[in-house]
C-alpha cells in the first residue's frame, strides 16, 4: 500500500484546507552537495519524499497536488542528470499506478510533454487513460512545463477561434483546463521566485518559501505550511 497510512495532524482545521496545493521542489542538487554526493542523488530523495508528502496530502483529503518536476528551462542541465530525472519519473509512475487506480487517484500531467522519449509519452497516455475516471484526489506533474510557453500554445490554438474569446475559452486551451488553479504555492530551498510557473493560474493563489531543501520537506514542515496558509485572509480584490 503506497497511500493511506500517515497521521493527520492535530492543530490543522480539516474544513479550512486548500483545494490545490502546487508545490516548486527546489533543492534538491544542493542537498545531495551538502551530503557530499552526486546531485542525482538529490533528485533519488526528492522523488522519496513526492511519495511521503503524496501520502500526506491524500490522507488529509486535500483534492489536488501539483508537482513542478521539470521546466522547459531545466534542458539547459547535463544530459546524465536529465535522464536521472526521467528515470525516476518513468519509474514513480510504474510502481505507483495500480496503487492510484485502486485508491481512486487520478495522475495527470501538464506541459508540453509530447517532446520527451517517446516511451514516457507512451506512459503518460497509458496513466492518465487508466485513471481518467478516478475521483478521490489528483497527483499532477508538470514535465517540460513553463508557463509561457502553456500560454504561447493556448495563444496559437485560440487564433482558430473567430471574434473575441473569453477568459473561459481560452482557459479551456490552457494545460490546466479541467484542474482548478491553486490555491497554495509552495517552494522549498529558500530561492524567492517563481521560475515559469503556473503564471495565469497564480493569479490570487497564496505563497509559502521555507529554506529547507525539499528532499528534507517532511510531513511536520506541511502542517506548518498547511498552518501558515489557514491564518492568510483570501480576498480576492473584495475588502474582507
Ligand atoms: C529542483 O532542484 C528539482 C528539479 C529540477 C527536479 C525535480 C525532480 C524530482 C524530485 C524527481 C522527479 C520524480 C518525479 C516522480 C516527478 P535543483 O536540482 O534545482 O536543486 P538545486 O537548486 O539545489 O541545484
Amino acid at each position: 500500500m503506497v497511500l493511506g497510512k500517515t497521521k493527520i495532524y492535530r492543530g490543522l482545521d480539516l474544513n479550512k484546507l486548500p483545494n490545490h496545493v502546487a508545490i516548486i521542489m527546489d533543492g534538491n542538487g544542493r542537498w545531495a552537495t551538502k551530503r557530499g554526493l552526486p546531485r542525482k542523488f538529490g533528485h533519488k530523495a526528492g522523488c522519496e519524499n513526492i511519495k511521503r508528502i503524496t501520502r500526506n496530502l491524500f490522507d488529509l483529503k486535500i483534492k489536488i497536488v501539483t508537482y513542478f518536476a521539470f521546466s522547459t528551462e531545466n534542458w539547459k542541465r547535463p544530459k546524465e542528470e536529465i535522464d536521472t530525472i526521467f528515470d525516476l519519473i518513468r519509474d514513480y509512475v510504474k510502481t505507483n499506478l495500480d496503487d492510484f487506480v485502486k485508491k481512486d487517484v487520478k495522475i495527470n500531467f501538464v506541459g508540453n510533454y509530447t517532446k520527451l522519449p517517446k516511451d514516457i509519452v507512451a506512459q503518460f497516455e497509458q496513466a492518465k487513460e487508466r485513471t481518467k475516471n478516478c475521483k478521490s484526489f489528483l497527483v499532477n506533474f508538470a514535465v517540460n512545463y513553463g508557463g509561457r510557453d502553456e500560454i504561447l500554445r493556448a495563444v496559437n490554438k485560440a487564433k482558430n477561434i473567430e471574434g473575441e474569446i473569453t477568459s473561459k475559452q481560452f482557459e479551456s486551451l490552457l494545460d490546466t483546463k479541467d484542474i482548478s488553479d491553486p490555491d497554495f504555492i509552495i517552494r522549498t530551498s529558500g530561492e524567492m521566485r517563481v521560475s515559469n510557473f503556473m503564471l495565469y493560474q497564480m493569479a490570487y493563489s497564496e505563497f509559502y518559501f521555507t529554506n529547507t531543501y525539499w528532499p528534507s520537506f517532511s510531513n511536520r514542515d506541511l502542517q506548518k505550511a498547511l498552518l501558515s496558509y489557514q491564518k492568510r485572509n483570501r480576498r480576492f480584490g473584495n475588502i474582507k
